[in-house]
């Protein structure tokens, strides 16, 4: 469908805007899903002969001729991703020599475990996989959390393997919000990863943003939310360790979070899609505090196993809401693929790929961090994620900052991207190779 728009877009020379807002709308679902796709790139290209990615906004998203369109898609404007595709794609014309720090998708092999596993399950016949997924999976993640936060989950009844967690985090509302109810509120946090606040956005539910705060260690200040927000809110999303700012939350944060999810009877939905990505010591889980409140939590072998492209990760709630995730699912899809989730179980009963996976970001952060620290850059992020958060040194705005990073080869995100409070602050995400840490350091000790 990208092809043939951007085969008409061609002639008429982008002057129709709603035709490149589909066109900008099909690069950035394909930009997200697919990096390689020959269209995404042919897309790219041609948008950006016409120079518009950058200024994609909502504006060019609310009308499509004789369609109408979800006003939440206009709510939810382009991934700001795209616009460091763009700028890329500029400067590798130009000759410049990039390193790229921007997009959280690990570079890092998979497994040779877990590949084989995937080729050895691939069956003469392939049937739809059921949404409650291969009882050998459900029992291998309970193995895995019992393991890893000491705590018995019934394998059957309290876990669902899903699709990568991003999907289900962003359905989550359309199960848990009741769009006609006083208590429609999604309550989110920024800087943050954007998903929960567009899905509650589809789902037509009010969505309110919650700073996260150095001063706070970029946890909510809990007993500061006024008492309105605990009693209109379904959902609370924590994300722990965090993506932006790397921080982890002690296990009385999350303590005093479920006490807070029962007392106001909303759902605590959390996001530990980074939990296996430490430094220091290993972050606790909400399930660890699961009797204490109404909790959902996410997981995934995205990040802890190298598997961004597999697809594969699990919630574990209580029965009652786990039931209606399998009551929802088939509505919209199936578990992941079945040699999916056989080579998904291999990956959660192994922590030594895990330990090396951890080891190779150790050292890039290692190779970068005594530059950084020379150089007089304040790291007020935590220990833990594939990221560093570092603040913005002198008087530049984070945009103009990473602009300027940009023109000496490095592409790393303004901590806007991640929403208003990352206003100061500037990501790193250590997915380019050890030696190209290394060579982004003598860059930096040049430009710093
Ligand atoms: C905070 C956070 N949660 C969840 C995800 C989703 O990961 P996946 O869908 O690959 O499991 C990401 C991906 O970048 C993320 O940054």
């Amino acid at each position: 469908m990208l092809d043939d728009l951007s085969d008409r877009l061609d002639e008429r020379c982008a002057c129709e805007l709603p035709q490149l807002a589909q066109l900008v709308l099909g690069v950035d679902s394909l930009s997200q899903h697919g990096g390689d796709e020959p269209t995404l790139q042919r897309g790219v290209r041609l948008a950006l002969d016409h120079c518009l990615i950058m200024h994609a906004s909502s504006a060019f998203l609310d009308s499509v001729p004789g369609v109408q369109l979800s006003p939440a898609l206009a709510a939810t404007g382009t991934y700001p991703f795209v616009k460091l595709e763009q700028a890329k794609r500029r400067l590798a014309a130009a000759g410049v020599d990039l390193i790229d720090f921007g997009k959280g998708d690990p570079r890092e092999p998979t497994d040779p475990m877990i590949r084989r596993a995937l080729a050895e399950s691939l069956t003469e016949i392939s049937t739809y996989p059921l949404a409650e997924g291969l009882p050998e999976l459900r029992s291998a993640v309970a193995a895995w959390c019992a393991r890893r936060f000491g705590v018995g989950l019934e394998s059957d009844t309290e876990i669902v393997p899903t699709y990568g967690s991003k999907e289900a985090i962003f359905l989550l509302a359309q199960i848990v919000v009741d769009r006609e109810s006083e208590k429609r509120l999604v309550v989110t946090t920024q800087p943050g990863y954007p998903v929960p606040d567009r899905g509650a956005t589809f789902a037509g539910a009010d969505v309110e943003q919650l700073p996260l705060l150095e001063e706070n260690g970029f946890l909510i200040d809990l007993e500061t939310v006024p008492e309105e927000t605990w009693e209109r809110a379904a959902i609370v999303w924590l994300n722990y360790p965090n993506n932006p700012t790397g921080a982890v939350a002690p296990v009385e944060f999350l303590r005093r979070a479920a006490e807070l999810s029962r007392e106001y009877e909303f759902l605590l939905a959390c996001d530990e899609a980074y939990s296996e990505l430490w430094f220091d010591a290993p972050p606790h889980s909400a399930l660890e505090v699961r009797e204490e409140g109404n909790i959902a939590v996410f997981n995934t072998l995205s990040k802890r196993s190298s598997m961004t492209g597999y697809r594969s990760g699990f919630v574990a709630a209580d029965a009652e809401l786990i039931a209606a995730l399998k009551q929802y699912r088939p509505s919209v899809g199936t578990a992941p693929q079945e040699f999916v989730q056989r080579a998904s179980i291999v990956a959660w009963n192994d922590e030594e790929h895990v330990e090396r996976t951890r080891d190779a970001y150790r050292r890039k952060r290692e190779a970068l961090l005594p530059t950084l620290a020379r150089r007089g850059v304040r790291v007020p992020g935590g220990g833990a994620t594939m990221f560093l958060w570092l603040e913005v040194p002198g008087a530049e705005s984070s945009e103009e900052f990473a602009a300027r990073l940009l023109e000496h080869g490095l592409i790393v995100s303004p901590g806007t991207f991640f929403g208003p409070a990352g206003e100061g602050y500037w990501r790193i995400a250590l997915v380019p190779t050890e030696a190209e840490c290394r060579r982004a350091a003598e860059i930096l000790e040049q430009v710093l």
